[in-house]
């Protein structure tokens, strides 16, 4: 076994940044050298306090320059979409240093072929390599369902649904997701755009590919419900016959027929016309074929008996655990078809 450590930067702390810092922090093959944040009342305090844990020795900055200047393997880059994090992404690779992202490109595909350039190009400047991590994309809606195909005699459908229940799992953005709009108006101008499945297409064409197939066209569908009474959520309320549950539906066309359709179920709790999915949260993928396939990755039961959603926390920890690999890999753009079987380190702690 090597005792390599892998010096890494934190680059912002909300949700799936703080999972990332506390990862970093604990792992053995970790050294944790930078935290980048850009909350006034993060900086200058030390890494472990900002995700409880004992002080670390490393200070949060807001200086984003000297973090491109620091010495560093890898930076596990998390920073909310408010800005567009494609020129960043770009300073750090050609800086030298390793990026993991959950934030855009993900894995560039063809239909974001300048920011697929821009990143190459990054990575043959400073000799180093990119890696787009997440839960979905990144994982659920990809390396699942293709490691789940090894059990298939046929396959005939694929579909991947991710299901979440606003109201266990409240989410800052829940009003300018549309809750709580006329339904008309929503229908007609819906806050994800129908664009938006570019940016999951890297995984679907993965799936292809691994079948041997080449996807026609991808269509879009978009549906909502009703909120049968007020819906109080933490961040405010929904009122009776607007918007309380959101249904976006797209679907890979292989040979003229759906192979791989991504379902997202976003559900103000239950009381909901239509209710189309009960409130659990978890990631779900069916393969219709010989012999159907159903597999739930969810979290563990809360003591009320219901499961939360991780959907956050596991983004950050999906890039965590492939950062030594991706530090290892030859420069240029790392997929999860050059990864292989990813053999995380330093997990198990007696
Ligand atoms: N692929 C997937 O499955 C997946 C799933 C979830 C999220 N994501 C992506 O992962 C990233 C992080 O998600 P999150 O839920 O942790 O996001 P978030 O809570 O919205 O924001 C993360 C952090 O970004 C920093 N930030 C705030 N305003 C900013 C601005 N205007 N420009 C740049 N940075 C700003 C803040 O860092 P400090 O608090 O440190 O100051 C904030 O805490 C997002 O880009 C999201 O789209 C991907």
């Amino acid at each position: 076994m090597s005792d390599k450590k892998y010096r890494v930067i934190q680059w912002a702390t909300g949700v799936v940044g703080s999972a990332a810092l506390k990862y970093f922090i604990e792992n053995p093959v970790i050294e944790l050298v930078g935290v980048l944040v850009t909350n006034p009342e993060k900086v200058g305090k030390d890494a472990g306090d900002l995700v409880g844990l004992p002080k670390t020795g490393v200070l949060a900055t807001d200086d984003e320059d000297a973090i491109m200047a620091m010495d560093a393997d890898c930076v596990l880059f998390a920073p909310s979409m408010m800005t567009p994090p494609i020129d960043n992404v770009c300073r750090l690779l050609a800086s030298g240093k390793n990026v993991v992202s959950p934030a855009g490109p993900f894995l560039p595909n063809k239909w974001i072929p300048e920011e697929a350039a821009r990143v190459e190009a990054a990575c043959r400047e400073g000799n180093s390599s990119f890696h787009g991590c997440g839960i979905h994309p990144g994982f659920a809606g990809d390396i699942m369902p293709i490691t789940l195909a090894r059990l298939m005699n046929r396959i005939d459908c694929i579909e991947v649904t991710e299901i979440i229940d606003k109201v266990r799992n409240p989410m800052i953005y829940t009003e300018i997701m549309g809750f709580g709009a006329d339904p008309e108006e929503l229908l007609a101008n819906p806050r994800r755009s129908p664009e938006t499945y570019k940016f999951f297409y890297s995984s679907m064409a993965m799936i292809a590919e691994a079948l041997g197939k080449e996807i026609e066209e991808v269509t879009v569908k978009f549906e909502v419900s009703k909120a049968k009474r007020d819906i109080k959520h933490e961040f405010g309320e929904v009122k009776a016959g607007t918007v309380g549950g959101q249904h976006y539906e797209w679907t890979a066309w292989v040979e003229g027929a759906p192979l791989i359709v991504y379902h997202f179920y976003w559900q103000l709790g239950e009381d909901l016309d239509p209710l189309w999915e009960q409130g659990e949260a978890m990631y779900r993928v069916r393969i219709h074929g010989d012999p159907p396939l159903e597999c739930h990755l969810m979290a563990q039961q809360d003591p009320d008996g219901r499961h939360p959603f991780l959907g956050l926390p596991w983004t950050g920890l999906v890039g965590c655990t492939v950062v030594p690999q991706v530090c290892d890999a030859a420069p240029g753009v790392v997929t999860h078809m050059d990864l292989g079987v990813v053999r995380p380190k330093g997990l198990v702690r007696r």
